[in-house]
């Protein structure tokens, strides 16, 4: 594994982060969730994120006992709070009750005191920027955070948050957590300019697109049994990739990881790691031997050959427009 700087802060991540959207709490069994997470750690990766909304708030237990037992000081626990944990009109946004009572949950059910890291999920329309930012410097003061990041944030959002964290002398967002994968690159153009000027590292979700990247899902074909296409959460989000054009544009990047040594998963994950401004890939992994493989894309070099053979075989497939990353008008 290798170890790069969340943007400029002093804090060091696994550039592979194992992810457990989808996965712990629902799609898989605790046994399974509890091996994925020791063979990441067994392959050198440190840093896990989660959320308080995964799985109806179950996904953070999960992580919580299966690092139990694990020196605290050896990993990065990441985690996020804005979509609801709750029916009420509070429990849900980044309002400074919302994240004082959220950041609290979610302390107890990953059983540990701080959180390396703790992040808005989304931007909320309905509460002033200097209420959250304030909120979440009040964690920092507290030593309940240590870091605080934005995930699904526009350039202009986080500008604004820096702009309002220096003026009241408040802590500084230092990552984003958008999308981004070799069809999903709607942060090239704004997000990660300004994120490097700023000194913010992406960390990167769903670099494998779900799974698509794999090349296990054909074009027209049977989906394979297990696979989060076929899981009643899962399917729902993984539609986007699941086009004929996309899966077959898909099955045609073989050869470039065949020529690269790696799998095709590996390429996808090297491909994220090698761009601007990425800290990390955060991958999920149903099954251990996933997060086996998903992690020997560490210290992968694609050269120029290989990463524009990528751009033409997926051509008009890929998403580009920075309009696409945007948070809801209203949180209810
Ligand atoms: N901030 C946000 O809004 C946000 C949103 C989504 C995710 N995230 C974060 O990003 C993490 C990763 O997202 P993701 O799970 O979508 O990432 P991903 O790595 O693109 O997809 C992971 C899924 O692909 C399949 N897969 C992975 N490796 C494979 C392999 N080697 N061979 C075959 N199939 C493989 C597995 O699903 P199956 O085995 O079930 O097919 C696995 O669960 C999440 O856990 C979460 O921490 C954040």
């Amino acid at each position: 594994m290798e170890y790069r700087h969340l943007g400029r802060s002093g804090l060091k991540i696994s550039e592979i982060a194992y992810g457990n959207w989808i996965t712990h709490g629902s799609q898989v069994a605790e046994d399974a969730a509890k091996a994925c997470v020791a063979a990441a750690l067994d392959e050198g990766i440190t840093t896990f994120d989660t959320a308080d909304v995964y799985a109806g708030t179950k996904a953070e237990e999960v992580l919580g006992r299966a690092l139990r037992g694990i020196r605290r000081g050896s990993v990065e626990i990441f985690t996020k709070v804005y979509w609801p944990t709750g029916s009420g009109a509070n429990d849900r946004g980044l309002s400074r009750k919302h994240i004082v009572e959220s950041a609290n949950a979610s302390l107890k059910r990953l059983q540990t005191d701080y959180l390396d890291m703790y992040q808005a999920h989304r931007y909320d329309h309905e509460t002033p920027l200097a209420e959250t930012m304030r909120a979440f410097d009040d964690l920092v003061r507290q030593g309940k955070a240590l870091y605080i990041g934005v995930s699904e944030w526009r350039a202009e959002e986080i500008a604004a948050a820096l702009r309002i964290a220096d003026e009241m002398g408040l802590d500084r967002i230092v990552s984003n957590q958008p999308q981004y994968n070799m069809i999903w690159r709607v942060i090239e153009s704004e997000v990660v300019p300004l994120s490097e000027k700023e000194g913010i590292g992406q960390i990167v979700w769903s670099p494998i697109a779900q799974g698509a990247l794999t090349g296990k899902y054909l074009p027209g074909g049977v989906l394979p049994a297990g696979s989060r296409a076929t899981d009643s959460r899962g399917a729902f989000f993984i539609t986007e990739y699941m086009t004929d054009d996309i899966l077959r544009r898909v099955q045609n990047l073989r050869p470039v990881a065949d020529e690269a040594g790696l799998t095709m998963s590996q390429l996808a994950v090297a491909w994220t790691l090698q761009n601007r401004g990425v800290a990390a890939a955060i991958v999920g992994a149903s099954r251990p031997e996933q997060i086996r493989e998903n992690a020997k894309a560490a210290g992968v070099r694609l050269d120029e050959a290989a990463l524009a053979k990528i751009d033409e075989i997926l051509g008009s497939a890929i998403v580009r427009d920075p309009a696409l990353t945007a948070s809801p008008r209203s949180r209810d």
